[in-house]
């Protein structure tokens, strides 16, 4: 790509294309080649001219502009769309994502915030060669039928064990009423998902990232609030928007779930690329997870999706690793062991895969995390566990 972006900005109607002319300006790096007043001149400016970074300023709920960032990326999926969107209401930034945009700023915005986006998605787009609605993160969904089956444990370790292999990962704690990702990874919840269901004006990646926890393994965790009665502020739509922002920036987001199928649960499950189910060694946790997996099934999730991590899996409870494949139609991917080292880190907030790198259990961990990404990671050993902390990277200012 040239050392100069060149920049074609396109703007819709009900936005000022005077201003847009001040907000995207020619100035270092970025050429803008043109500035299109309507959606259906930008499909023949678009045939015509080349650009590096398509910009879509549009006002409110734009099916125009969905469509045009549809077509422009069928055109050319490697070139970056970013979206300046003024007066979006809600579901509209999801929409712009599943489009395939690559990222979104409310408007007003000031010059160098745009510039700084424009050379952000480039830089981005360089390292990656396949198409936009590939380059979204996974979104794994870790579920578990009852409480205590090690949901959080799982959701912990493994978002630290993608973290040493050099993935960029954030964990949302959905466990709105009774979360405990702050506890597990000693966070103080400064800043959690009640706030930011509070917080003024439209969602975007900014202002997503104010909200976002950092832990010194590299994840960020988006808190549980902290009093049960502030989960009703947080609405599906809401969650939905948020999982939208974080998969245009994280390579894996973990979502941590109260036990059963919520309202939020559902929607995740439904936004989700990967599922993974927690059981335990009990009559009664496999008689759940049993039920659990035909509910996915109802739900017509792809049984490649699932994933099955059997917890405390060496405990003496009379029920072996073959009664449980009898039970559940299927054998367990992953197995943890029942392990002391485990209650010991959980009660000194450090996961285990941090804690004791070369342990039963975090071998476990790092193969569930090379499981879901298809084994695109390696599993590292203690080495790999110590370069993840010179790997931090901040929200938003990745590459
Ligand atoms: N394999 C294990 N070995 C030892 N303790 C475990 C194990 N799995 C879970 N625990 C303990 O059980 C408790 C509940 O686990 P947690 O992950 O919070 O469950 P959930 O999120 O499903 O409610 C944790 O405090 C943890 O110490
Ligand atoms: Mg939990």
């Amino acid at each position: 790509m040239a050392s100069t972006v060149r920049t074609l900005v396109v703007v819709d109607h009900g936005v000022d294309v005077h201003d847009l002319t001040n907000l995207v300006t020619s100035d270092t790096g970025i050429s803008v080649v043109g500035v299109v007043d309507g959606m259906e001149e930008a499909w023949r400016t678009l045939e015509d001219s080349s650009c590096d970074v398509l910009v879509v300023a549009c006002q409110g709920y734009s099916e125009r502009a969905l469509a045009l960032i549809g077509g422009a990326i069928k055109q050319e999926p490697d070139r970056p769309v970013l979206v300046l969107a003024q007066g979006a209401p809600s579901g509209f930034v999801r929409r712009t994502f599943e489009a395939g945009a690559d990222d979104i700023l409310m408007l007003p915005q000031t010059p160098d915030a745009v510039r700084f986006s424009i050379h952000k998605l480039v830089a981005r787009k360089s390292q990656k060669t396949s198409p936009s609605a590939e380059n979204q993160g996974r979104l794994i969904c870790v579920l578990g039928p009852k409480g205590g089956s090690g949901k959080t444990l799982v959701s912990a370790n493994l978002a630290v064990a993608l973290a040493a292999a050099g993935q960029r990962v954030a964990i949302v704690d959905l466990d709105l009423q009774f979360g405990d990702v702050a506890l597990s990874l000693a966070l103080s919840p400064e800043r959690t998902f009640y706030d930011l269901a509070l917080a003024d004006g439209t969602l975007d990646s900014q202002k997503l990232d104010a909200y976002l926890m950092p832990h010194s393994s590299g994840v960020y965790v988006l808190l549980a609030p902290t009093r049960p009665d502030q989960a009703s502020s947080i609405s599906v739509e809401l969650i939905r928007d948020v999982y939208a922002c974080l998969r245009s920036t994280f390579d894996a987001i973990i979502i941590d779930t109260p036990p059963g199928f919520t309202a939020e649960v559902i929607a995740t499950i439904d936004a989700a690329t990967d599922l993974v189910i927690v059981g335990m060694l009990d009559a009664a946790s496999l008689k759940n997870t049993k039920l659990g997996l035909e509910t996915l099934e109802l739900m017509g999730c792809d049984p490649q999706m699932i994933r099955m991590v059997l917890n405390r899996s060496q405990s003496q409870v009379g029920i072996t690793q073959s009664d449980v494949a009898k039970v559940l139609g299927r054998s367990p991917d992953i197995f943890i062991p029942s392990d002391r080292e485990i209650s010991r880190s959980v009660n000194e907030a450090v996961p285990i895969v941090l804690a004791k790198p070369t342990s039963e259990a975090a071998i476990a961990f790092r193969q569930l995390a090379s499981l879901v990404t298809g084994g695109a990671i390696s599993a590292p050993g203690q080495d790999g566990v110590e370069a993840a902390h010179g790997r931090r990277r901040i929200f938003g200012r990745k590459n």
